[in-house]
């Protein structure tokens, strides 16, 4: 999600630094962005101009603490692990200027669990994109308590202006509202599936074209990634407690066999090039 997320940012015209662990990960993420681009400018859907004027604009950087050291706004989509991102905010509020507002994209680790680890409390918050960040037109924007409300504010202007539909929340809930919503229609998926009610492409399919959902639940477990999928879940039950949050038994043996769906090749489904 960080290099569509980037990418999103470049294309709105921000100057914009992508940041990971290796070149070999930032090399996979420029390749599959420049194929993404050569597709949408071959369809008609991007001007050529425009997608090259963004590629100048991304700078693809390992060195996280030089990319950050003048910029206004600050996208973390680390693992979803709360000590990770915990130790990433500790870092960014040394390495970003004071202005700097410190977002993080996850959907189930909530801001107020952040906050702590930097000094400026009032500048931190969720901002939420959906996968793929390319397409998909919602961003969750959920303050914490302490967060100031010039920081929602200037949130929903930059989701704004990356062509984005902003929706604010007034307090924060792992899981936010998209995702519990879709969360409820997981779980019963897996519920019919588990109790021989109907297969997985049956399931999709009535997803598909009696609601008309773009996609069945299951295909969006592969979309989204079963190891996500499964950290979302173990991240709300250690927030929460609640043993129903754990992931599903379906999920979690999948995860463990490393079935990660389309990253993978297999998941609910198995995918090849084609
Ligand atoms: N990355 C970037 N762009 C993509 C893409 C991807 N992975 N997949 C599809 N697209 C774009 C492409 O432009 C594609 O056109 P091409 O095939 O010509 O490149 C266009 O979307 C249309 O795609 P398709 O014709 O393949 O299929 P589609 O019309 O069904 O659209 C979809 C694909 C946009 C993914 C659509 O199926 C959809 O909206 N699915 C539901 C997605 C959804 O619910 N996302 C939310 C997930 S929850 C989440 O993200 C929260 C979280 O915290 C984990």
């Amino acid at each position: 999600m960080g290099s569509q997320i980037a990418m999103v940012c470049a294309l709105a015209g921000y100057s914009t630094s992508l940041v990971d662990l290796s070149d070999e990960l930032l090399d996979g993420a420029r390749d599959a962005l420049q194929s993404r681009m050569d597709r949408d400018v071959s369809r008609g859907r991007r001007a050529r101009d425009d997608v090259d004027r963004a590629m100048e604009r991304l700078r693809l950087s390992t060195d996280r603490a030089t990319a950050v050291s003048e910029c206004d706004f600050v996208i973390e989509a680390a693992a979803e692990s709360l000590e990770v991102k915990r130790r990433i905010f500790e870092d960014l509020d040394r390495e970003t200027p004071r202005r700097t507002i410190l977002a993080t994209n996850s959907s189930n680790i909530v801001s107020s669990q952040l906050a702590d680890s930097t000094t400026r409390p009032d500048r931190v918050l969720n901002l939420h994109f959906f996968n793929p960040a390319l397409v998909m037109e919602c961003v969750e924007v959920v303050p914490h308590d302490g967060t100031a409300e010039t920081v929602v504010d200037t949130s929903m202007e930059l989701v704004r202006s990356l062509g984005k539909s902003g929706v604010r929340l007034r307090r924060e809930i792992p899981g936010f509202v998209a995702n519990r919503i879709l969360g409820a229609i997981r779980r019963e998926a897996l519920e019919l599936h588990d109790a021989g009610v109907a297969d997985v492409e049956d399931i999709d399919r009535a997803a598909r074209t009696a609601l008309r959902h773009p996609m069945g639940p299951f295909e969006l477990m592969d979309l989204v990634g079963i190891d996500v999928v499964h950290l979302i879940r173990l991240a709300e039950f250690e927030q929460t407690g609640d043993e129903g949050a754990l992931p599903h038994p379906a999920v979690r043996r999948l995860y463990e066999a490393g079935h990660f769906g389309r990253k993978t090749g297999r998941g609910w489904y198995t995918y090849d090039d084609s």
